[in-house]
């Protein structure tokens, strides 16, 4: 893990928010490799849970909403951990999770273990507070969200009504969520502030569990789609004793990250909860109308939530690897090529004799397809171990050849064989390797 961070902040792949104050605790920053890490897996994502799918729709709602919303939600009362103090260190700690703790003075203890007295532990919630408008008393207390979850839940209707879907259809959400953690930690897996990808897939009752088991299968494939190998994989269904309040059942996917197997996403049954609850506290009716079956009814919800983070950092720890290159080690971020942050590295292979005119020229053209770094600085195997350390799959070298006959030769990152293509081919054949 400790390599994948220094790499990472080496390479502009995550930068601590705020470092030159020192840093604000579990905030981190994206920089221009990781931010293309990011949003290629959003993309890849939103791409398959709503543009391949006729029955999936896409909504993107505010941050702020109505506090009576996590009344009816049931955050205001339940979304806690409990928390207890060490009476000597002053850290703290959650009290349910004391086992994956240390205690900073005796980093072989767990806290309670050594000569610190904890607190009795006390609920704690976890939603993060502010106030709408100028004046700061009780009545403009608003919270940020915690789940984007529930701003889909609210615009059931909105949705149902525009859109023309009919049960089972679903709506997707990515944006992000704030959680006002005890215990952050870990690099980018739990932070306070965070994206999600979200989807809440609406089904008549009854036809609840195929629908849960389509979607576990389902979700666990996408990952393997992109390239996280599957025996870093594995489902794990919560004990009945784990289930939030809303779930009738729930199964992580969880990932073999270097601190362990832990959660990447969850998917619930999280039954007609969340619409009956908003029903009762808005005073809206928002039950569906069967127009087949002459039937109303509150439908049942799968929701497959992922975290964006934790997604991004599974992608990078499962791409890092060390090898040997040309007899001398090298570190490869084997990405998918959807998921590579950069796609492509143009090389001259001198720098003379027209040859980086050429490469810049073919620069622009390849820039309108495609993430391009230029590079002309040292040599050329130097040049590639760059791009291998941040995971672009392809290189392409411009050389003398290149300016009698317009060919241009194309490296793979992984087998490091190069071939000779036209220029007029590149394209296309950059976009064919790119989108499997
Ligand atoms: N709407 C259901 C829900 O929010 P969750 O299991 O609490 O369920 C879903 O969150 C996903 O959001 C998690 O599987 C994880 O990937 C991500 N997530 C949750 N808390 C996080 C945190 N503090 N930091 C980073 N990601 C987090």
């Amino acid at each position: 893990m400790e390599k994948i961070v220094n790499l990472a902040k080496r390479r502009g792949f995550a930068f601590q928010s705020s470092e030159i104050y020192g840093g604000l605790a579990s905030c981190w920053d994206y920089g221009p490799i990781g931010v293309e890490l990011k949003r290629n897996v959003k993309e890849a994502w939103w791409r398959d849970m709503v543009m391949r799918r006729a029955d999936i729709v896409g909504i993107d709602c505010s941050i702020l909403m109505h506090p009576r919303v996590w009344e009816a939600s049931g955050h205001v009362a339940g979304f806690t951990d409990p928390l207890v103090d060490c009476k000597l260190c002053k850290e703290r700690f959650r009290a349910d999770k004391l086992m994956d703790a240390q205690c900073p003075r005796k980093p072989s203890k767990h806290p309670g273990e050594c000569e610190g007295e904890l607190t009795e532990a006390r609920q704690f919630n976890l939603m993060f507070k502010t106030f709408m408008g100028p004046v700061e008393d009780t009545a403009s207390v608003v919270f940020l969200r915690p789940e984007t979850a529930q701003g889909i839940f609210v615009n059931f209707l909105n949705v149902l009504h525009t859109s023309r879907q009919k049960i089972p259809f679903g709506i997707a959400q990515i944006g992000k969520s704030f959680r006002n953690e005890i215990t952050p930690g870990n690099f980018l897996f739990r932070t306070r502030e965070f994206e999600q990808m979200e989807m809440e897939f609406f089904v008549r009752p009854g036809e609840d569990e195929r629908w849960y088991d389509y979607w576990r299968e389902e979700r666990l494939n996408w990952y393997t789609r992109y390239g996280i190998r599957r025996e870093n994989l594995r489902l794990r269904e919560h004990a009945p004793d784990e289930l939030a309040h809303y779930a009738k059942a729930c199964v992580d996917v969880e990932y073999h990250f270097p601190f362990g197997w832990s959660e990447l996403e969850g998917i619930a049954n999280r039954t007609d909860f969340d619409l009956r609850r908003h029903a009762e506290y808005s005073g809206k009716d928002l039950s569906y109308y069967d127009e087949e079956t002459k039937e109303r009814f509150y439908p049942y919800v799968i929701e497959p939530a992922a975290g964006a983070d934790r997604a991004t950092l599974a992608f990078l720890v499962d791409a890092y690897d060390e090898d040997v290159a040309d007899g001398e080690p090298r570190v490869v971020l084997r990405f998918h090529p959807r998921i590579a942050p950069v796609k492509v590295a143009v090389f001259p292979l001198l720098r003379k004799h027209g040859q980086p005119e050429r490469a810049l020229e073919l620069v622009a053209i390849l820039r309108q397809h495609f993430t391009v770094q230029y590079d002309q600085a040292g040599s050329i195997g130097r040049r590639y171990r760059r791009q291998d350390e941040i995971g672009t799959p392809f290189g392409v070298t411009v050389d003398h050849q290149t300016l009698q006959d317009d060919t241009v030769t194309l490296r793979d990152r992984d087998t490091m064989q190069q071939e000779r293509i036209p220029i007029e081919r590149l394209v296309d054949e950059l976009k064919r390797r790119i989108e499997v």
